[in-house]
């Protein structure tokens, strides 16, 4: 039995009693109204994320002034309008015996949406990530919005939280003040880092003054600001006891901006849980106040282990709320192992908010969808054959049958889980591995029966006798018609992936996408040094702007990989290749492996032959076109919740 005395330890900050040191950090949803007020879908999402057992919720961060949100969909805080919908969202936390504190913040230059419309203001004329250049504030600007951070402070009192945050962490206006890299003002309040922390310190003044003595206010900070000529700890540690003596009761430790190499504000799969322990442990060091740590933290054990180190005094959990909001009550009752663990693949959280959709989670299709999410089925209970075990065919499987479909899900390979258990097979994504087992666990719970080794012809979808055909077929690699493809050393980056192939010195990869760029690593995880990507497109198409990305190309490079852009394979030989690259052709010499990883295309023809025999079907995943875990699992929710 594991012991969490550390984490279940209560904690009173103020006038706040927290029954543990678990912390749901602020997560922002996209899920608001237009007008910025809090919706049904904010309810519905809180009602289940809130009820993991963290004993401090920080809900979503919402603006104080209508010229410093991010855009639709987000919270706003800026006007007594708002009161009312934070006030359900308050009770939805109290409701199920856990402390509610709503973040609060400015944008700054930091959203689109303000830039485009001519609003967004900063503390100095300069772009940021958007290279579109903000308006830099008047004093008078600045005393508007200090004013603005006490009238929201009093809402959020008035709503009925126990205590709020101000966000001056990730870039935001708070933030904006105190880098050197954003503030080049030239009256008080620019300056060294110490001058330029009297915007936040007048902030938190004003908010101590308007909600009283005793309300807990946390800070959020970057405690580095992870940019070539940012801050530092250092830095940092010289101001925290003004941020103190100025009013804050609580420190919550995070690091970044939206500009930090590879997106480390939302740490991707290579970062350690409690990777930030020791950043926030630094602050804790210099102060009387409870700190919090963030970062990767997806089970009880990894927190408990930091706080008996006594690094900080609470934990907060983020993303693994969206994955798997269980991991609280599994990790008490002592069965760890049944906990779904965060990807931190950020695509169906972060990456979606960033081009202005509303939450998800790539592996847990409730988030984010909770007002959709049936209890029961839609209409009669059918029998239902599912083709295909990958992502999509398994969501489906157990979606249907956990709303009381009869359900037979067949594969034609020996095991479940299709590409995702060669994603696994890459360095640092073994839990995607665990997810499937998981997964497969679930489906077998609940009753599904699975014939692995089962091709589905036409033929045996029609002696089912179903009353529904759900196709998860998934995807191929697709081979390029290039002279000399069929050599035998030239392998499907699947086949290599698979253990098919013998890693050999002097490989070239032919296409530069994630899967190419993974194959690469997987390559350079087992030893070969020597490792040319071709890729014909003139920019990688795996970003650097992702976490997980960024560390690719970086691992690759340090690694010595070449990777070579806008460049073709124009023929193979035994043992060498003629690339082409702005019409000159060159030869490489001795290549002794070629691996194909230029793309998939879908598998489709059993959904094809259906068609023609006037038999209808739901075609997902990659077999309806190849994409990504997030559609694949969305995909197969939504068939099986629409059975009628
Ligand atoms: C979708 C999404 C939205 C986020 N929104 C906020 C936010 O509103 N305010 C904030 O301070 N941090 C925000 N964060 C950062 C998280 O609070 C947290 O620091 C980050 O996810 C790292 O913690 P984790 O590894 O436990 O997920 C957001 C993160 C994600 C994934």
């Amino acid at each position: 039995m594991n012991n969490y005395d550390h984490l279940l330890k209560p904690l009173k900050i103020k006038s706040m009693d927290l029954s543990n040191r678990v912390v749901m950090p602020p997560i922002t949803t996209m899920l608001a109204n237009q007008d910025n007020s809090v919706s049904e879908a904010n309810l519905a999402y809180i009602r289940r994320v809130a009820g993991s057992g963290a004993g401090l919720i920080i809900t979503e961060v919402a603006a104080v002034h209508p010229d410093g949100i991010e855009g639709p969909g987000m919270l706003g805080i800026y006007d007594d309008r708002f009161i009312s919908g934070l006030s359900r969202l308050a009770t939805e936390i109290h409701n199920k015996e856990q402390k509610a504190m709503v973040q609060i913040y400015h944008v700054g230059r930091e959203s689109l949406f303000q830039l485009q419309r001519g609003k967004a203001v900063a503390p100095s004329a300069l772009p940021g990530v958007f290279k579109i250049v903000p308006r830099e504030m008047s004093q008078e600007d600045i005393r508007e919005v200090i004013r603005c951070f006490g009238q929201a402070a009093v809402r959020v009192r008035l709503a009925g939280f126990d205590g709020l945050e101000l966000h001056a962490a990730h870039g935001y206006l708070l933030m904006q003040f105190l880098s050197g890299l954003t503030n080049h003002r030239l009256d008080e309040y620019g300056g060294n880092f110490t001058e330029r922390s009297r915007f936040i310190l007048e902030v938190i003044r004003e908010v101590r003054q308007q909600v009283g003595q005793d309300f807990p206010i946390s800070i959020r900070i970057s405690a580095e600001e992870y940019a070539k000529g940012g801050y530092t700890i250092d830095d940092m540690l010289g101001i925290v006891h003004l941020l103190v003596e100025a009013g804050i009761d609580m420190i919550h430790t995070s690091f970044g901006t939206q500009d930090s190499p590879g997106g480390i504000v939302c740490p991707s799969i290579e970062y350690q849980p409690g990777f930030n322990a020791q950043l926030a442990a630094k602050i804790k060091s210099v102060v009387d106040i409870p700190v919090i740590a963030v970062g990767r933290y997806t089970n009880l054990s990894a927190a408990e282990k930091t706080l008996s180190r006594g690094d900080v005094d609470l934990v907060a959990i983020g993303r693994q709320h969206l994955a798997d909001p269980n991991f609280f009550k599994n990790a008490l009752e002592d069965k760890e192992e049944a906990t779904v663990e965060c990807l931190a693949c950020n695509q169906g959280c972060i990456d979606r908010l960033y081009s202005g959709k509303g939450i998800r989670c790539a592996i847990n299709p409730v988030t984010g969808q909770e007002l959709d999410y049936p209890e029961r089925a839609a209409g009669k209970l059918r029998k239902v054959l599912v083709v295909g075990a990958g992502p999509a065919g398994l969501t489906a499987a157990f979606q249907a049958a956990r709303l009381g479909h009869e359900v037979v899900l067949v594969e034609n390979s020996a095991n479940t889980g299709g590409q995702v258990t060669l994603a696994a097979r890459v360095p640092f994504k073994d839990v995607y591995g665990q997810w499937i087992k998981k997964l497969t666990e679930s489906v077998v719970r609940a009753g599904v029966d699975i014939k692995l080794g089962q091709t589905a012809d036409i033929n045996f979808i029609k002696q089912q006798a179903v009353d529904v055909v759900i196709i998860a077929t998934g995807a191929r690699n697709m081979k390029p018609a290039i002279p000399g493809v069929n050599h035998p050393h030239v392998k499907e980056a699947w086949q290599v992936l698979q253990g098919k192939a013998e890693l050999t010195e002097h490989t070239l990869i032919i296409g530069g996408g994630l899967v190419g760029m993974e194959t690469a690593d997987y390559l350079r995880a087992n030893g070969v040094a020597d490792v040319m990507v071709v890729e014909a497109q003139s920019r990688s198409p795996v970003k650097k702007s992702n976490g997980h990305g960024y560390m690719l190309h970086r691992r690759l490079n340090e690694a010595g990989y070449q990777l070579c852009l806008e460049t073709r394979v124009v023929k193979i030989e035994a043992d060498r290749v003629i690339v082409e690259k702005a019409g000159q052709e060159k030869l490489l010499s001795p290549v002794k492996l070629v691996i194909i990883a230029a793309g998939s295309s879908s598998c489709d023809a059993l959904a094809h032959a259906l068609e023609q025999e006037n038999i209808s079907c739901h075609l997902i995943g990659d077999a309806l076109r190849p994409r990504g875990i997030l559609e694949a699992v969305e995909e197969g929710a939504h068939a099986a919740w629409s059975i009628l």
